[in-house]
């Protein structure tokens, strides 16, 4: 059997001192180039994003009446992800994600999009292709698969009847479900073209009664809390008279 011959900072002779500096010289060394490639990642993700913030921009300077909407839902994702319980690695992309939710909306024709009255049925056809063209745009973008799912996802509704695919319960994605519910209070709560703004306590109510039907139980419960915790959190809500057709459409 062939004898181990140890390495030389430890054979006979040698300074066991020098040989500990050097080899925590060399442990720190490692960590150095860890962290570097680490903050290289972060950047990568940074710039990525930061591009697919340019790509919501543009989307806001397209269709003005979502103006503000992309961030504050995107918030409001994040802070019921935390209260959910999500780690907050998981939680940052349910935030992202509510970003971006409506990004596919690129895709849709500005007529539709800024139409003051009710869309037909072609036009809600191709409105309800947002979700679709949405995850497209960011599929190419792994480390954002559930990102990816959140925004195919954001208009499935728990009972089944949301759009593209008809999920019903769990089979919906968390982030999508949370995203729904944000998505659902900030339209309600903002001037659209087709209808008035609600105030705070009739859009807290509707996303109540939808708890357990078109909404997660769990998710509306956590919302209410939080916006009952933070009632400052959504400075644009004024209490301006409801439309008739507010329950009907209540997101695009
Ligand atoms: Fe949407």
């Amino acid at each position: 059997m062939a004898a181990r011959v140890a390495p030389a900072a430890f054979q006979a002779g040698a300074d066991p001192a020098a040989a500990y500096r050097r080899l925590s010289a060399a442990y720190q060394q490692t960590l150095r180039y860890a962290e570097d490639v680490k903050r290289l990642y972060q950047q990568l993700h940074r710039s990525i994003y930061q591009s697919l913030l340019g790509l919501a921009n543009a989307l806001e300077a397209k269709d003005a009446y979502t103006r503000g909407h992309s961030e504050r839902v995107g918030a409001a994702s994040r802070r019921v992800a935390v209260a959910l319980g999500l780690q907050s690695q998981e939680a940052d992309i349910v935030g992202q994600a509510g970003l971006l939710h409506d990004i596919g909306k690129i895709g849709v024709p500005e007529a539709v999009l800024r139409k003051r009255v009710e869309l037909d049925d072609d036009e809600w056809a191709l409105m309800r292709k947002h979700p679709l063209i949405g995850a497209q745009i960011v599929s190419p973008f792994e480390f954002f698969a559930v990102g990816t799912l959140t925004i195919r996802h954001h208009h499935e509704r728990l009972d089944g009847s949301g759009y593209p695919d008809g999920l019903a319960g769990e089979a919906i994605p968390i982030g999508a479900r949370i995203v729904a519910v944000a998505d659902v209070y900030d339209a309600l709560t903002s001037d659209r073209p087709y209808r008035a703004a609600l105030d705070r306590e009739a859009a807290l109510a509707y996303v109540a009664r939808q708890a357990g039907r078109t909404l997660d139980g769990r998710v509306v419960a956590a919302f209410v809390a939080l916006a009952r915790e933070t009632p400052s959190a959504d400075p644009h809500v004024g209490a301006r008279p409801a439309l008739a057709a507010w329950h009907t459409t209540t997101s695009r």
